[in-house]
């Protein structure tokens, strides 16, 4: 592997609209934090930046709907967030804000830079436009009926029933949500950006990366490229966001698309970082020296923006320059998502826990090391009160600080809270620890982003630790062998130092309690060298004969009672309750019948039996699959709601009932030509009606 000098780390920028949840902080901030604080355990240069998302639709959104000013609802939820991760100890070098100053600077530069190499193109193209309020809307400012599903309440970009992403042109009876107008389509100018122009290179790039980068990162990023990447408009007719700045009348009340500036915020943010350090330079080093290893902390949905759209900005950036280039990431280390009690965190809903809220009740530590046992690397996984509690009592207070407490009480109730034995490089190696091995593996572990592993091989340390004190008995073995009980006990002492720096990046409260429980200066930061890294120094004993503990011995963890996390359980109850009445009443909708219909009108559907001979996935429509079907002597292609409860390979072969003499229908660019019966549980889940057992034009149904 490429041996960088340096590594910029950065984490997606929230939304300050909302505050972040515990799925926020297991995707992408205690990861990031983790790793960042692992560099810095090995001596290595490393930075992290990350900031508020302060632009964007859904903000001026909730500022409309509380009365508000925009920026009322981002001082707010800045501060709100800032403070959460500083309360969970994520290690920011520095947390910026779009709104800032340098930033607008920065997001128009490259605007400007990229306008002046005539890579931009322009359309015209028509938007709906609200005549009452006086101004255009953007998708997310219109609702209307969903073409695929019926549902009344779909927004202009998708529909949260069927999960369809939409146009706000494919809606029926398209509402504007700022005043209930009906809206009307009219001109508008914006500024694309040719994704497309960049594919080869975009090609090279992610190719480059198919063996070092996750599987599902490279495979997103690939279902992009194989479609093919089409231009992207990068302005939008709004007043909040940053002013493209140019003075052109086609320029006036347009800003910058709010993911174009967005991603741009982690090259401000070093700016600011920089300013701020008074060497306003040196942001440079970390943005444009090829030595420099650039890593972002994301979710899965934000794949594309970081592996496609931010390196073609920035490789039309560097196109034609010999100097102030820009990197590109070297890794994007996506994760899935975690679930809530076997549920998606939903901050629509108000079904999540919010980071703050939790922090005011339960020690950050005990919440870091159980969201990184149960890290969404590969897979979604979820939080549970349960899981949180049983990690909290079994794993960190009766294994880790049980063995930490005994050490340190031993020590000073029979040793005068002095070291009393020095332990040789033997001593350390007959525990049954392979130091080399495990020190390669966390390694491994901590460098290949596999979190989980690497935290649970520290447990595993405090496992052994715990074993080799219960087995030593020292408190037996100082009333016939002193020595004995004084080589138990040192030995014990190093493997408390050894976990301090093992565990450090996940816990790194406590492993600061723990060091001065040992009797160190100062913080384990405080001991950080560049150059040097305090992993070797588990490789020998690291405790001397005479050193001194602090004769403090604190209760690390506190055991969590059935009765601490009641409340919480109730909580969820409550959410799940609420979630399923809506879901009951969905139901109960969908009893009331729609109006009579006559005989007549019924006599004009026709039904034919269909067997499905082809199935395949719809773009950008993860909803739909595409089918063809055998009607006859005829075949016909079918846009079917179904691909969540059938794959393709199951649905082929099927015996279906079309509607055979429905109006054709185009969506997504695909022809409808029917449509296919099928009843809704009462989860919502669709079945296929299936015809079988009856014999039609001389063959039988299965
Ligand atoms: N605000 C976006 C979200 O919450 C993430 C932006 S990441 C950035 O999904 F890179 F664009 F900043
Ligand atoms: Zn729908």
């Amino acid at each position: 592997m490429y041996q960088f000098k340096r590594t910029l780390v950065t984490t997606a920028l929230p939304y300050a609209n909302g505050p972040v949840h515990l799925g926020h902080l297991a995707g992408v901030y205690l990861p990031a934090d983790i790793y960042v604080r692992y560099k810095r355990l090995k001596g290595e240069d490393v930075i992290h930046i990350g900031g508020s998302d302060e632009h964007g639709v859904p903000i001026t959104l909730t500022a409309e709907k509380e009365g508000i000013s925009p920026q009322d609802v981002v001082d707010r939820y800045h501060r709100l967030n800032q403070d959460a991760f500083l309360k969970c100890g994520i290690s920011f070098d520095y947390y910026g804000r779009t709104t800032s100053r340098i930033h607008h600077t920065t997001a128009q530069e490259f605007f400007t830079e990229i306008e002046h190499k005539g890579i931009f193109t322009k359309k015209t193209e028509k938007l709906f436009f609200d005549r009452k309020a006086d101004r255009f809307l953007s998708d997310r400012y219109i609702t209307g009926t969903c073409p695929i599903c019926n549902n009344p309440e779909a927004n202009g970009d998708q529909c949260e029933q069927c999960g369809t992403h939409l146009s706000p042109l494919e809606l029926i009876n398209p509402k504007s949500k700022l005043s209930d107008a009906t809206p009307e389509l009219r001109d508008t100018m914006h500024w694309y950006f040719p994704l497309g122009r960049f594919q080869p290179q975009l090609e090279e790039y992610v190719n480059s990366h198919k063996s070092d980068w996750r599987q599902n990162v490279v495979n997103y990023s690939r279902t992009w490229l194989n479609q093919g990447l089409n231009d992207r408009a990068i302005t939008r007719d709004l007043s909040w966001g940053i002013k493209v700045p140019l003075d052109l009348k086609e320029a006036e009340g347009k800003v910058l698309y709010v993911w174009f500036d967005a991603v741009l915020g982690y090259i401000s943010f070093t700016r600011e970082w920089a300013e701020q350090m008074g060497q306003s330079d040196r942001w440079k080093t970390y943005w444009q020296d090829p030595d420099t290893r650039l890593v972002h902390f994301i979710g899965k949905d934000n794949v594309v923006f970081h592996t496609l759209m931010f390196p073609a900005i920035l490789m039309a950036w560097n196109e034609g320059r010999q100097s102030d280039c820009y990197n590109l990431a070297d890794n994007v280390p996506a994760s899935e998502f975690m679930n809530f009690e076997g549920r998606k965190f939903s901050k629509s809903r108000n079904y999540a826990v919010y980071l703050g809220e939790f922090l005011e009740k339960f020690p950050a530590d005990t919440l870091r090391y159980s969201i990184a046992m149960n890290y969404p690397e590969n897979k979604d996984t979820d939080f549970s009160w349960q899981d949180y509690q049983n990690r909290t009592n079994g794993e960190l207070a009766d294994t880790l600080g049980n063995f930490i407490k005994r050490s340190v009480d031993f020590t000073n109730a029979r040793f005068d809270g002095e070291v009393p034995y020095e332990c040789t490089a033997e001593d350390w190696n007959s525990l049954g620890i392979n130091w080399p091995d495990t020190l390669e593996q966390l390694d491994l572990a901590f460098e290949g982003f596999h979190f989980r592993e690497a935290t649970s091989i520290g447990m595993d340390i405090a496992r052994a630790a715990n074993r080799f004190l219960t087995e030593a008995e020292p408190w037996k073995a100082i009333k016939s062998d002193r020595t004995e009980a004084a080589r138990a006990i040192a030995l014990s002492l190093n493997l408390c130092h050894a976990l301090s720096v093992t565990l450090y990046p996940v816990i790194p409260e406590t492993c600061n309690r723990i060091h001065a429980m040992l009797g160190f200066e100062g913080t384990l930061e405080d001991h950080f060298k560049q150059g040097s890294s305090l992993f070797d120094s588990l490789h020998v004993p690291r405790l001397k004969k005479g050193e001194r503990l602090r004769e403090i011995s604190e209760i690390l963890f506190k055991k969590l009672e059935d009765a601490d996390i009641a409340p919480e359980l109730l909580k969820i109850e409550g959410l799940l309750a609420e979630a399923e009445k809506r879901e009951a009443g969905a139901v109960r909708e969908r009893m009331d019948f729609k109006p009579l219909i006559s005989f007549d009108d019924f006599a004009k559907v026709d039904l034919r039996v269909a067997t499905v001979i082809a199935a395949e996935p719809v773009k950008k429509a993860s909803k739909l699959l595409k089918l063809q079907l055998q009607v006859g002597p005829d075949t016909r292609q079918v846009l079917a709601g179904v691909a969540r409860y059938y794959t393709s390979e199951e649905i082929i072969g099927k015996n279906v009932i079309l509607v055979a003499n429905l109006a054709e229908r185009t969506i997504r660019e695909e022809v409808s030509e029917g449509m296919i019966l099928a009843v809704e549980g009462t989860d919502g889940r669709l079945f296929l009606i299936e015809p079988a057992g009856i014999e039609i034009n001389g063959k039988q149904i299965q």
